[in-house]
């Protein structure tokens, strides 16, 4: 499929989408000299051995090896098909994809497709209800009368769907669209008697969009007091809660401008947060945090500010959050909400700035939280229920790297409960010795001066080996250095890999390519292959290479396979000379096999 759409076109969409801008958009990358590292999306690591050049369009994994250009990164990361990501990347920068006549490879059921482009005219139709007609009015009503106005109604392309049995069966019927597939979405639904009705009905609807903001499924706001508050798609191939969170296709890029997002509960708090000018915003559909979304806010920021209900079950899901995020390597923060209120209503009572400076600037470190939550299990006005809570807090403590941190917080237990703090800290480090934490190590942030990259236990390579490897790095970014090597060695590589990539570099520069490293991995159909050069394109350049280097190089490699032939000839030489009963001879080959090889060593 991948040449059915047309190369220079291909081309078009890779020059028009720069590959940092793009992973930026999943990846926190820091620029260090020429490249940009950041933590390894394809595999979990604390510290960050993935990275990109700019100069050369690609990208790679010291970790676990992934590498690739930027439809590559599209393709894994999005699990497209090659034809997905480059409509994707055409798509994102105003390109339309010539129409190539062939059917549409595409990594998503069919079934899916439809429902997407389902949900697609259902978005439509119930946000033009709510704003154009007097069918939506109700809805459009309700949202006024809850502080939601219309540039957060088109922003979020609220809807509403109509108290009419079949308003949306009818209008998606005649657009084509197979009443059991709509029925299984959970857009019809089958009544005991067979008749099949709209689902939505005279409900506020709320898209619920992935995080490249296609609609995948509605969560519906009952206007009167009917059960259930929110009626919500099923789940299905395009939607899983668990795995998704409501807005992120938006805030992504307030998260990573901000370098924190602040974590909801609830759509209408995404909303009403919007609208006061906080963007950075998320939340969970109904559900727990799930280690996958963790992960996925994890990819994108340092800080997460939970701010769930202030009720006690907003508490309890705050405190499991917490630990979630800090497990998969978060910092946190919580917000501080009064018992009886939510974020939106904080909003809507006291207003945008009050919401900015008294609860997301004003937020609690974990530590704060904690003591704050714990305290909820201790009747603190008993001695021994207040022992037992600072016994708790301090075992937490202990846990907190900076003794400057701990200091503080030990001020504040010692200033409250009138216990010394010389005795806390000695029970902090009985604590810490049990939990084997060596004595106050610094902490080392994420992104220290100097990173050590976590290079996969690499042995001890042959120097023809690493001969090979300089030499093509250098090929792949200089024709003339190629056009010498061809000369010199041609296909002479030892290793078989080089010998391929080496023969297609030929043939890529003979076109009248100038060097251009993602072109050429796109033209390779070897996923391992491309794999290596990307690999060999990172090998850092060392400024110019003298020939006397090059010619090195090619002596190195020559020899090898010099040295290497010699040793079969000898080998076969040798096992003639056995089977002819000629011990002797059999003997002299053998040493000469051993001199051989003790130069291989040398050189080596
Ligand atoms: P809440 O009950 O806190 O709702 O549920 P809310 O966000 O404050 O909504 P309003 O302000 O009353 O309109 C939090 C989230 O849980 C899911 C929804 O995603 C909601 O935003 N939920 C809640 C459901 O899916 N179904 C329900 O019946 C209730
Ligand atoms: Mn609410």
């Amino acid at each position: 499929m991948a040449n059915q759409i047309p190369e220079e076109f291909i081309e078009e969409i890779r020059k028009s989408n720069d590959i940092v801008d793009i992973i930026g958009e999943y990846v926190q990358l820091k620029k260090q000299g020429r490249n940009y590292f950041g933590l390894c999306p394809f595999h979990g690591e604390k510290t960050p051995s993935f990275s990109v050049t700019q100069e050369k369009q690609i990208f790679h994994c010291f970790g676990c090896g992934k590498g690739g250009n930027v439809i590559t990164f599209m393709m894994e990361m999005e699990s497209f098909s090659f034809y997905e990501a480059v409509k994707f990347l055409a798509d994102k920068s105003g390109f339309t994809l010539p129409d190539t006549g062939i059917k549409k490879e595409s990594s998503m059921s069919e079934e899916s497709q439809s429902v997407l482009s389902a949900n697609d005219w259902l978005t439509k139709l119930y946000h033009h209800l709510i704003r154009y007609t007097k069918d939506g009015k109700e809805g459009y009503q309700y949202l006024k009368d809850r502080g939601i106005g219309d540039e957060a109604i088109d922003a979020f392309q609220l809807g509403f769907a109509p108290n009419v049995k079949d308003f949306v069966a009818e209008f998606l019927t005649k657009k084509g669209f197979h009443q059991q597939l709509l029925i299984k979405a959970g857009i019809l639904s089958q009544q005991n008697d067979n008749a099949v009705t709209d689902r939505f009905r005279g409900r506020v609807i709320f898209p619920i969009r992935n995080h490249i903001g296609k609609t995948v499924a509605f969560g519906g706001r009952s206007i009167t007091n009917q059960e259930p508050k929110y009626l919500n798609s099923p789940e299905s191939e395009l939607f899983h809660k668990g795995k998704l969170l409501y807005n992120f296709d938006l805030a992504k890029k307030h998260i990573r401008k901000e370098n924190e997002v602040i974590l909801f509960e609830g759509y209408m708090d995404v909303i009403s947060a919007y609208q006061a000018g906080v963007k950075n915003v998320v939340a969970t559909l109904g559900t727990s945090l799930t280690e996958p979304q963790a992960k996925l806010l994890n990819r994108y920021v340092e800080t997460v500010i939970i701010c769930y209900d202030g009720d006690m079950a907003g508490l309890d899901a705050t405190y499991k959050a917490a630990n979630l995020l800090k497990k998969v390597g978060c910092s946190i923060k919580v917000a501080n909400l009064d018992n009886d209120m939510d974020p939106d209503s904080f909003i809507q009572k006291n207003g945008p700035e009050a919401f900015k400076d008294k609860v997301i600037k004003a937020s609690d470190t974990y530590m704060s939280f904690y003591m704050r939550y714990l305290k909820k299990d201790f009747n603190l006005n008993v001695e021994g229920d207040r022992i037992k809570y600072i016994e708790y807090v301090l075992k937490e403590l202990a846990m907190i790297e900076s003794s400057i941190e701990r200091e503080y917080y030990l001020k504040e237990l010692s200033n409250e409960y009138h216990i010394s703090i010389e005795t806390m800290t000695s029970e902090i480090h009985e604590y810490r010795k049990k939990r084997g934490i060596p004595k106050d190590n610094q902490q080392k942030n994420r992104y220290t001066n100097k990173h050590t990259i976590s290079q996969r236990s690499k042995k001890l390579l042959p120097a023809f080996y690493n001969a090979e490897k300089k030499l093509i790095s250098y090929m792949l970014q200089d024709s003339y250095i190629t056009d010498k090597v061809q000369e010199e060695l041609g296909a002479g590589f030892n290793v078989d890999a080089h010998k391929i990539i080496a023969t297609h570099l030929y043939g890529f520069y003979e076109e009248g390519h100038s060097s251009d490293i993602s072109l050429f991995i796109e033209r390779l159909n070897d996923d391992q292959l491309k794999q290596q050069v990307v690999e060999m394109a990172m090998i850092p350049e060392l400024g110019n290479i003298s020939d006397r280097e090059i010619n090195d190089y090619i002596r190195i490699i020559k020899n090898e396979s010099n040295d290497s032939m010699n040793i079969k000839t000898l080998k076969e030489q040798q096992k003639l000379a056995e089977q002819q009963n000629d011990p002797l001879k059999a003997a002299q080959i053998a040493m000469q096999i051993i001199e051989i090889q003790k130069h291989l060593r040398n050189t080596n």
